[in-house]
């Protein structure tokens, strides 16, 4: 595991899912880590759960579309434990009434990607905007933000938030780019089907094993799976990536489209041989 110690880190969206999960690694790596949640009780459930395992962590409610907020919540951190090296932009509007309203352009409902560009993107910049000062006085450190398969590859739906993480991924470049020089470094993180409450609601189980399918690897991914990659990132072993998009999604943006419809055709295929085998045996 890397190691952590010393360091202070702000995980947004951290009551739930993905945001939950990186929380929890990180503080069992050694960081002090406050949990920022627009649900208070949900960030403090994750926060007083992590202390009770022997690990430093607040919570702090948060709405990451809110500026001052925002401001808040790294100063929170700053005032608590004494400075910052660390910002996970990670919270997101993934409520299934908020996904049931972006399937289609032709029904798009301007209001409604406004409210989904701001917490996704513009509250992953007000983020950055407020704690990279901090960072840099401590002499350097990492944004890292949550992205998603879906910024790299179109679907058939979800234009609003698929465009949103594009932009994430776009956003972390730029940071990137802007304060290299200072020390401070931008990943994006483009999760594929992390198992999350998030998405055990918005998609029935046999379409997560179709999914599945479509993926080099076998199973569905944890956030532990995003929270192993943020600790190294924000580790001194990550300290020479910046500027980059990784995916973590089991393969599934690695390959051509064609691969599950290959896949079954071979195994439909060897089956037959076996069957013609069998019969001649
Ligand atoms: N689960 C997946 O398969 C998957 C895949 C790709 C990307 N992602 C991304 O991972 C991140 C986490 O998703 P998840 O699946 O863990 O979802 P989740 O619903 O389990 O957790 C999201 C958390 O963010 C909080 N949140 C939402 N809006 C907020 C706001 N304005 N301010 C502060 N907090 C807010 C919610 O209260 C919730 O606790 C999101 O950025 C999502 O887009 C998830």
């Amino acid at each position: 595991m890397p190691k952590l110690e010393g360091k202070i880190i702000v995980v947004t969206g951290a009551g739930s899912g993905i945001g939950l999960g990186t929380a929890h690694i990180l503080a069992q790596a050694g960081a002090s880590v406050v949990l920022a949640d627009r649900f208070g009780d949900k960030a403090e459930r994750g926060a007083a759960d992590i202390r009770e395992k022997g690990g430093a962590a607040i919570a702090v409610e948060a709405d990451v579309a809110i500026e001052d907020q925002v401001r808040a919540m790294i100063d929170t951190a700053v005032s608590e434990f004494g400075g910052l090296d660390a910002l996970h932009n990670n919270a997101a509007l993934v409520d299934p009434e908020v996904l049931a309203g972006d399937v289609s352009i032709l029904d798009l409902d301007p209001a409604l990607y406004e409210r989904v560009l701001r917490v996704n993107l513009v509250g992953y910049a007000l983020g950055a905007k407020h704690a990279v000062p901090h960072i840099i006085r401590r002499g350097g450190g990492a944004i890292i933000n949550t992205g998603s398969v879906t910024g790299v590859s179109g679907e058939h739906v979800r234009a609003m938030y698929g465009s949103s993480k594009a932009g994430v991924i776009g956003l972390s470049r730029n940071i990137a780019v802007q304060f290299g020089k200072d020390g401070v470094r931008c990943v994006s993180i483009s999760p594929g089907l992390i198992m999350t409450p998030a998405l055990e609601k918005g998609i029935p189980k046999d379409e997560i094993q179709r999914l599945i399918s479509h993926m080099l690897l076998p199973r569905a991914g944890q956030p532990e799976d995003i929270g192993n990659l943020s600790a190294f990132l924000i580790s001194d072993a990550g300290s020479y990536i910046t500027g980059v998009d990784i995916p973590v999604d089991g393969g599934l943006v690695a390959h051509w489209p064609t691969f599950a419809d290959e896949r079954a055709a071979r195994r439909a295929a060897e089956r037959s041989n076996d069957n013609i085998t069998g019969g001649i045996a």
